[in-house]
């Protein structure tokens, strides 16, 4: 089934993801060229490039991001490498992007592939956009083997299906799932569809790297959870797995409309800390774009916005002191950062943490040093962010 229909006209989740992509590619470009080390992008599901209503796809998006951050970067060389992996549309590929420079169209399977585009590739940053129709093709072994490739860095945003795995979990176990309404609206290409062999649990297992989700439909079987708590589980029990490889994961839901809960996830893993914080910060900063793109098609990214009071400096304070104590040892304010997000997702950007962390020292529930202590003119140095010659690093008051 090759779901030409996905392409007629780009729809608000669409949107939604590439917006994510294309909010976070920007300054990671800026950023990871000044590591004077090769860029390569891959594109794993890239689709037609463009949309039949003139809409861009994550194609066309990342290119012209790739062109404007060469155009105005300071760096006198700059190495790019692009792909674009598709099992169905390298055709579309070839035509829609043929105006863009060293461009790579691979017509094939991304599990078959990108081993070998990846190949040698090992001082390079490697960032890879993975967003397939369904969950088969998400197999969580190839992220252990990137993560353990050795990469200068490597980062992953996955578009995960979370419901639909717990819906083929629940059809490998013989059981009906009771949360179908979740995807009334959400309409499904090419969805995976497993059945109670022996081998649909391998691939269940191979796709959520374990078994641990076996136990989760165990209990929704015996009723001790229900269909929306089985989902929100088993997605916790995937990013701890894939912290295994990756020390970063960021799980972002996406809901349909408020209050409700997510629909599916978009995961963003990383080795690379300051990749966490951008990627944070990013969504924070783009926040009314998305949130603009999910009003028209009903969806919310969110619960609350970050200027939402539900989500207020008192509760990100409070959810800040009950993860500060975990460090007794002086420790770089970024790390601590980077973890609490993990831990909360990204609830606030990291000025707003940072702030709430400076009113902590102030109230002496959080000891702060600073090296250099002093600005070149000798006055106490005030910053929050850390650098190249400038560290921050704080530990909690028992
Ligand atoms: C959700 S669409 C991608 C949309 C694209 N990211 C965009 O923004 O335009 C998924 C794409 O994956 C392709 N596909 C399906 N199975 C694949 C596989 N195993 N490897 C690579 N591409 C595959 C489909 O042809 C389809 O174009």
């Amino acid at each position: 089934m090759r779901n030409d229909n996905f392409f007629v006209v780009k729809k608000p989740w669409s949107e939604v993801k590439d917006e994510l992509l294309g909010c976070y590619f920007k300054p990671y470009v800026s950023k990871i060229l000044h590591t004077y080390r090769p860029l390569v992008y891959v594109d794993c599901f890239a689709g037609k490039g463009k949309f039949e209503d003139g809409n861009p796809g994550s194609p066309l998006i990342a290119l012209d991001i790739l062109q404007e951050c060469t155009s105005s970067t300071t760096m006198e060389k700059t190495e790019i490498k692009t792909y674009f992996i598709d099992l169905n549309y390298a055709e579309d590929l070839r035509q829609n992007l043929a105006t863009y420079p060293n461009v790579e169209i691979i017509s094939g399977c991304y599990e078959t592939e990108i081993i070998n585009i990846l190949a040698g590739e090992n001082k390079s940053n490697v960032f890879l956009y993975i967003d397939p129709y369904g969950i088969k093709a998400l197999h969580c072994s190839l992220f252990d083997y990137f993560a353990q490739y050795g990469f200068n860095t490597i980062e992953l945003l996955i578009n995960f299906n979370s419901f639909g795995f717990i819906r083929e979990a629940c059809r490998v176990f013989g059981l009906a799932y009771d949360v179908t309404n979740v995807f009334d609206d959400l309409v499904e290409y090419e969805s995976t569809q497993l059945d109670t062999s022996q081998n649909s649990l391998l691939e269940l297992n191979e796709i959520a790297g374990g078994n641990y989700w076996q136990e989760i439909i165990n209990d929704y079987k015996r009723k001790v959870i229900n269909g929306y708590e089985a989902e929100a589980l088993f997605v916790e029990a995937y990013c701890k797995r894939l912290r295994q490889s990756y020390r970063y994961v960021l799980n972002l839901p996406l809901r349909i409309k408020k209050g409700q809960r997510p629909k599916y996830r978009m995961i963003h893993a990383t080795n690379h800390r300051d990749g966490c914080l951008l990627m944070v910060d990013n969504i924070c900063n783009r926040w009314q774009a998305l949130q603009g793109i999910q009003n028209r098609g009903q969806l919310t990214l969110w619960e609350e916005s970050p200027d939402n009071l539900s989500i207020d400096e008192s509760d990100i304070s409070q959810k800040i002191l009950a993860h500060i104590p975990n460090y007794r040892e002086w420790t770089s304010l970024h790390d601590v950062l980077s973890d609490f997000f993990v831990e909360y997702g990204a609830i606030c950007s990291t000025t707003a943490a940072k702030a709430v962390v400076a009113n902590l020292v102030s109230l002496n529930r959080i000891e702060l040093e600073r090296d250099p202590p002093f600005t070149e003119t000798g006055r106490a140095a005030t910053y929050m962010t850390e650098g190249r010659n400038k560290k921050v690093s704080i530990k909690w008051v028992p």
